[in-house]
């Protein structure tokens, strides 16, 4: 068990720090807190609800996208909730003060190293994918990226005058053997409880960082032996994920690779604004240890207009209730109710087809409320 609470402990009253951010990341949240609520009073569970500010909201408030007294309040807390940062307003900032800062800090300083990134084709959703779906229906992979290392976080990292007329911008790709170790183990016990084969993802040939990754991960697996590994080159995945994605179930990558496969891997499935996600840390006193956020970002272009879909964001609280708050059952019924809405023919803008019926973001938390009251619990 890498999250959540042993049953003795769990006394199901539970703290969330819910920070929207920017963008669509407002109107999503107020949907997510109907969901909470409903939770709250229909079930065992108790939910207390803190708002904080994180991102450009932040910055404008505060002059910093993440203040040291909202990272010690969410720190506090037992789960985060995180709608979406950044937008075009805050682009020119100064690197320190821009809203993505904010989430790259709350990952590093609460060592949510593992990232978990479904991506699932709905049944009613096959047709919205750009592949044809034959190749897509029934997809069911899970990327598990590296969070809190790698080029993210490497040192040295800046920019530096060499001449008078040029600069230099550098980064650094680094891994340890204990930070390969411990994600190599989670993307392990992840597979062994899903379909036993899990594909690591490097540029062995390449970057030294990732040979070592490789050599570590190899090395876990003899800790598997019910566990099917295979490697491969990024280049090759991002190109097999198009060409055939269901030769995956589970691929553990690197942060940046994994950054960049997941959003190759969302977009298989047509519906970017349906994929939740979870970040995931050792539990420690005190300490929260996970956060759960959509994988789309903020929208700048279609804030405030009540069309954004809020189901990731939905979708991400069910994985709060899985990982943290070993509540299965509420994963799941949270999932048989979206995909019920899904079957009715019901879609916010970005997913809607000629045949089917066009709601907005406050109608879908909506009729996701009222599809819960309709399951006997
Ligand atoms: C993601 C995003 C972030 C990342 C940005 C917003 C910093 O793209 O969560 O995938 O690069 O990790
Ligand atoms: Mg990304």
């Amino acid at each position: 068990m890498i999250v959540g609470w042993n049953q003795e402990e769990m006394n199901n009253v539970f703290n969330i720090s819910l920070l929207p951010g920017d963008g669509i990341g407002k109107e999503i949240s107020v949907e997510a807190l109907k969901i909470l609520e409903w939770f709250s009073e229909n079930t065992d569970l108790k939910i207390n609800v803190k708002e904080e500010l994180v991102g450009g909201i932040s910055v404008d408030e505060y002059d910093s996208p993440l203040t040291n007294d909202t990272l010690k309040n969410i720190s506090h807390s037992d789960a985060i909730l995180l709608g979406a940062v950044g937008g075009p307003k805050w682009e020119s900032l100064d690197f320190k003060k821009r809203p993505e800062r904010g989430l790259l800090k709350i990952r590093k300083e609460l060592d949510l190293f593992a990232n978990f990134r479904p991506a699932i084709v709905f049944d009613a959703l096959a047709e919205s994918s750009t592949l044809k779906t034959e190749i897509i229906k029934n997809l069911d992979i899970l990327i598990i990226r590296e969070l809190t290392s790698g080029i993210y976080f490497g040192e040295p990292r800046g920019i530096e005058q060499i001449d008078e007329e040029n600069k230099r911008g550098f980064n650094t790709l680094a891994y340890t053997t204990e930070e390969v170790k411990r994600i190599a183990k989670v993307g392990f016990e992840t597979a062994k409880a899903r379909s036993k084969k899990i594909c690591s993802v490097d540029k062995a040939n390449v970057l030294e960082s990732t040979e070592l990754w490789r050599e570590v991960v190899t090395e876990v697996s003899k800790d598997y032996p019910d566990v099917e590994l295979s490697h491969m080159y990024v280049d090759n995945a991002s190109m097999q994920l198009v060409r055939n994605p269901k030769q995956f179930d589970v691929i553990v990558t690197t942060n940046m690779f994994g950054d960049i496969l997941s959003d190759c891997a969302s977009m298989l499935t047509g519906s970017l604004g349906m994929l939740p996600s979870a970040s995931i840390g050792t539990k420690t006193e005190n300490k929260c240890n996970a956060m759960y956020e959509p994988v789309h970002g903020s929208a700048p272009d279609i804030a405030g207009k009540g069309i954004a879909n809020p189901l990731a964001m939905i979708l991400s609280v069910a994985m709060m209730f899985k990982y943290s708050f070993l509540k299965p059952e509420y994963f799941d019924l949270i999932n048989k109710v979206v995909n019920k809405i899904l079957n009715d023919g019901y879609r916010t803008k970005d997913i809607c087809m000629e045949k089917n019926k066009l709601i907005s973001t406050q109608d879908m938390g909506d009729l996701v409320v009222e599809e819960l009251n309709n399951e006997k619990i």
